[in-house]
């Protein structure tokens, strides 16, 4: 029992997701997925370069209704049919998340069901629920994303052990960075993958990993600074620059260590199960680094499908299912938060 109604063991979930240029609505049953919907407007975003928080707003204002609506009919059904509202309440730009927490609120607040407020960042590591329903803690988490880059020590399905983070720059802000760097339209992170898929890794770029008395960090703006030195650097000699080679050896040196140090980390614990989650999870050379040394370490990998690494609302409703069956719901006056602590 939770206050006057019993929690469900498979309770419908509808998530919303609005940090940041994804306006998004998915449902689960449990943990099973049944619809995921994307209104994005990342394409009228990559005119100005980056994302702009006011046009994000609007484009969420005028999105959200439709998203929910779209994902309803996906899953053939109506509000009537939803138990719980999952919302993203932060990390993430704040007239953005307001539209989808007010959204998530009057819906939640109409249809007198609970409102769960979910942590964005929370949601990427929840991601992984969609491959495998099954993933029992402890495991190790890599979450790499356009604003978070951490390895965590996930001991119970509530609480994680910060291993290692960023000091600085987050991994996909590195990569958005260096592809504005070389010319590349955003959203940076795939097209570097995609010009890096014909380039060698022949450039040494600093290292991301550091080596701290009490364990590890990473500071991705060091990187980042030398991309951009040597651009800067080739450009006053009068060099021509292989810009391929560039993004090959740029994505090496940026993904290696967060799937090395991952693997360190559980076989230091005696963890056998690493979960991955966040944007830069989606990139094809760390999936595939990951997959090879999880595989010679004989550790078992679960990582979201690529759709579900780039921000999403399955993950939201996914960690939304974990808050509902430990009944923690959330009171109508959660305030949206441009940060959140780790
Ligand atoms: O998780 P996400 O969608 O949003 C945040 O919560 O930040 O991550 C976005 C980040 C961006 O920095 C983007 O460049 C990066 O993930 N990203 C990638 C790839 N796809 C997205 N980075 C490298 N390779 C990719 N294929
Ligand atoms: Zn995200």
């Amino acid at each position: 029992m939770y206050g006057n109604f019993t929690l469900k063991q498979e309770p419908v979930i509808l998530g919303l997701e609005s940090s940041c240029d994804e306006t998004a609505a998915a449902i689960v049953r449990g943990r099973s997925l049944i619809c995921s919907e994307i209104i994005s407007s990342a394409a009228e975003q990559a005119k100005y370069g980056g994302v702009v928080p006011e046009i994000a707003s609007r484009a969420h204002t005028d999105a959200v209704d439709e998203v929910t609506k779209r994902a309803l009919a996906a899953a053939h059904m109506s509000v009537q049919d939803i138990d719980a509202v999952a919302v993203t309440y932060g990390a993430g730009l704040l007239g953005a998340l307001l539209v989808g927490l007010s959204f998530g609120k009057a819906l939640a607040y109409s249809l007198n069901v609970p409102l769960i407020a979910v942590n964005h960042i929370r949601g990427h590591m929840a991601a992984s629920y969609l491959t495998d329903p099954e993933i029992q803690p402890p495991y190790i988490t890599l979450l790499a994303s356009g604003g978070h880059t951490a390895i965590l020590h996930t001991k119970t399905e509530l609480a994680s052990v910060v291993l290692g983070g960023t000091c600085d720059d987050a991994a996909g802000e590195a990569f958005d960075k260096v592809a504005r760097t070389l010319g590349l339209e955003y959203p940076g992170g795939v097209n570097i993958e995609r010009l890096a898929k014909s380039g060698q890794p022949s450039i040494k770029f600093p290292s991301p990993l550091i080596r701290r008395d009490n364990g590890f960090a990473f500071s991705y703006s060091g990187l980042k600074t030398s991309v951009i030195n040597y651009m800067h650097n080739a450009e006053q000699r009068g060099e021509k620059v292989n810009l391929a080679d560039v993004a090959c050896s740029f994505q090496h040196a940026a993904v290696d260590p967060l799937a090395e140090r991952a693997v360190q980390c559980a076989k230091s614990l005696g963890v056998s199960t690493i979960v991955a989650g966040g944007g830069v999870v989606a990139n094809g050379y760390l999936r595939s680094r990951l997959t090879s040394l999880c595989k010679e370490n004989s550790l078992r990998l679960v990582l979201p499908e690529k759709k579900f690494c780039t921000d999403n609302a399955a993950m939201i409703a996914e960690e939304g299912c974990t808050q509902y069956r430990h009944g923690n719901f959330s009171s109508m006056d959660v305030n949206a938060k441009a940060q959140i602590p780790l």
